[in-house]
């Protein structure tokens, strides 16, 4: 874990306007900075940056938040992975919270197996550019296969050889141990290589790191399988890769669609023809971890078949689950015995993205065709071909894409329209009444999707920013005292006994805490609280850059809305955090604390009134003169209140 301390030392070193400037184009604008949102399309800029506040907000989509939550947007990192991004770029050393022993051996070791498949890919590509072997069958083999010098570096591809124990015996001599090479799956049983005479492929994680191998035979030879792949070891799971995704995640990005592969080469040969949006679930059926890996970088997937219809079938059933993450699938059949290796060397760049683009399908169109097709007139085969296509409606979360996609099936099939809601309708109950009893499906948010829609409620999408806040109107005194806290929480006060104004604020605020209404206000108190009594701390950007999602979009909300949008949008007027003198912070501070108070006394007298006229009207007398005495007490603390307000003018 990282410590809090280098957390935080990274986000006050990050600059909002650094940050977004290495991918956006920024103008200066008043005090702040706008350019275009890099997350939606638009082309009028609404997206605006505030060094003063270090934070941005689009004002087109809605997306705001600090340095942070920029990178996990937009590189789709997780809250550790942006800190890391951020030291790097900010050259801030990470200190690490200190792990119980075992974990940090365990550390060592994944790292030792990280650093003997580096070993050993150092190895392949030596055997495979150095060696009389490795350059007379190796080599050739590639270049046969028309891979280009550039591709075979860019790709790392390498060469076993046909001895027995090369690459074990040069790893030892290096200081690896047996076991280890055996956790890495480089060595057999008998202490042999794992990989032998084969071209070798290095398969890499999300970060560039080599975590496997697969091996492909130099001939086409029966007896020995195609191609050979790493065990699956601690670094090494098959369903989670994807090949290519590390060469493809900027491109996919870009395109905002993923072209999916069966193999290897086909990765490897469309990259070198120019199309490098490309991965491959190398072999296998696409895996939900698979899905949610190219979700992080686009919408769309379009997948490229080969014209066999009976493995068509087979692997469309796959793609159900693409539709279930609220994704876009195309498909793409290619010409009679091509695979997309083979295509794209006979057609070119040019002319593979000409028939992908005449060719790709929608997948829920592709396969009422396809089923259509085999069906043909014979009236079973149409219900059971109805059912088949009811299952794939099903799975779409999103109601209205639903609902457009079931009216153009209905269409394609020539029946009635109604009848293909009803049934598909029904398959979608059937779908979370199977969730709900602990059928296991891969889509762990499925059901609150639907729900909400099922039950007509509203539809939000998951954008962290578009959380909706309960609706509790009338609290803008709890609003006012945390906003003045995120916002000023950690200025030093001139003259007064409890510095920062944070502290001053937490404990003029102790004895009401727990009487927050809105629990998102009170969230932040209390994490406030929970690090003052840590000594620590926390200054805007603590909050702006929260991992609670509901935390950090109320802190950017409360730090931007309704207070400077006007302003931000179109009058152009500097954005400014200091309104006062340092001194009047605290005036400020102590009257919306003030304000709050009594608004909490006047609840209680409210609400002890009703209370009151029930009781009256039951005739109980002794309640009664509880609650009198009551209604005499909140008025005295009413009264000790407003004495404290001075020349402040009362708002309730
Ligand atoms: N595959 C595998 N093991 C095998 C055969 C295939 O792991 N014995 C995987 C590989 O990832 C391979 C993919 O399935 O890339 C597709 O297999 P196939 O179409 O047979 O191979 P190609 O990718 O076309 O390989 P090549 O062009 O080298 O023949
Ligand atoms: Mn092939």
């Amino acid at each position: 874990m990282i410590s809090r301390k280098s957390i935080d030392e990274v986000l006050e070193r990050a600059r909002i306007e650094e940050v977004v400037g290495d991918f956006v184009n920024l103008k200066r604008r008043g005090s702040n900075l706008i350019g275009l949102c890099p997350f939606h399309n638009e082309k009028t800029p609404s997206f605006s940056v505030s060094p003063t506040k270090n934070i941005y907000k689009c004002f087109g989509c809605g997306k705001a938040g600090g340095a942070a939550q920029f990178v996990m947007e937009h590189e789709r990192y997780d809250f550790p992975e942006s800190i890391r991004y951020l030291a790097n770029k900010y050259g801030v050393q990470l200190e690490e919270t200190r792990q119980d022993a075992e974990s940090i051996e365990a550390e060592k070791e994944r790292e030792t197996i990280y650093k003997v498949l580096e070993f050993a890919w150092q190895f392949f590509k030596n055997q495979l550019f150095k060696t009389e072997e490795g350059q007379l069958s190796g080599l050739t083999y590639f270049q046969e296969r028309a891979f280009r010098t550039k591709t075979i570096e860019n790709f790392g591809l390498g060469y076993a050889s046909q001895t027995a124990d090369g690459l074990t015996s040069t790893a030892l001599k290096a200081g690896f141990t047996k076991e280890i090479l055996q956790r890495a799956g480089l060595m057999t049983q008998n202490d042999g290589d794992f990989f032998r005479h084969r071209v070798i492929f290095p398969i890499f994680n999300i970060s560039g790191k080599v975590i496997a191998f697969a091996g492909r035979q130099l001939q086409n030879n029966k007896r020995s399988p195609k191609y050979i792949n790493s065990p699956e070891t601690e670094i090494y799971q098959k369903r989670k890769v994807l090949y290519g995704l590390f060469h493809a995640k900027k491109a996919i990005r870009d395109e905002n669609n993923c072209f999916l592969v069966e193999g290897y080469t086909d990765v490897i040969s469309l990259h070198q023809a120019g199309i490098e949006n490309v991965v491959a679930s190398s072999g296998t059926s696409l895996t939900p971890d698979q899905i949610r890996l190219i979700r992080r970088y686009a919408s769309q997937i379009t997948v490229l078949y080969d014209s066999d219809v009976a493995g068509i079938k087979a692997a469309m059933r796959g793609l159900d689950l693409i539709l279930e993450e609220n994704m876009d699938v195309r498909i793409v059949l290619l010409p009679e015995s091509e695979d997309p290796d083979s295509f794209v060397k006979k057609s070119g760049m040019a002319g593979f993205n000409e028939y992908i683009l005449d060719n790709s399908k929608d997948f829920i169109l592709f396969k009422t065709n396809l089923l259509l097709k085999e069906a043909g007139n014979d009236p079973v085969r149409k219900s059971a071909l109805i059912k088949e296509l009811v299952e794939s409606l099903a799975r779409i979360p999103e109601a209205i894409k639903r609902a457009t996609f079931t009216q153009e099936c209905a269409r394609l099939m020539k029946i009635e329209e109604h009848i293909l809601v009803r049934e598909t309708n029904k398959a979608v109950a059937e779908f979370l009444q199977q969730k709900r009893r602990g059928i296991p499906s891969d889509v762990a948010d499925y059901e609150t999707r639907t729900q909400k829609e099922i039950f007509n409620k509203e539809d939000r999408p998951e954008d962290p920013h578009n959380i909706r806040f309960p609706e509790i109107t009338d609290q803008y005194q709890e609003r006012d005292v945390i906003r003045i806290l995120l916002s000023y929480g950690d200025k030093n006060i001139p003259d007064s006994t409890i510095n920062p104004l944070g502290r001053y604020m937490i404990a003029s605020l102790e004895d009401i805490i727990d009487q927050f209404q809105h629990p998102v206000y009170k969230k932040i108190i209390e994490a406030y609280q929970a690090m003052l009594a840590k000594d620590q701390l926390p200054g805007p950007e603590y909050f702006t850059n929260h991992h609670d999602k509901e935390i950090q979009s109320l802190t950017i909300e409360l730090m931007t809305f309704p207070y400077e949008y006007a302003s931000w949008e179109e009058h152009d007027i500097p954005m400014q955090i200091q309104l006062h003198p340092d001194d009047n912070f605290k005036k400020d501070a102590h009257n919306a604390i003030l304000r709050l108070k009594l608004k909490i006394v006047m609840d209680h007298i409210e609400q002890n009134q009703i209370r009151l006229t029930e009781l009256q009207t039951e005739g109980n007398d002794e309640e009664m003169i509880i609650h009198i005495r009551m209604h005499y007490e909140l008025l005295q603390v009413r009264e000790q209140i407003t004495s404290q307000f001075k020349n402040v003018v009362l708002k309730v």
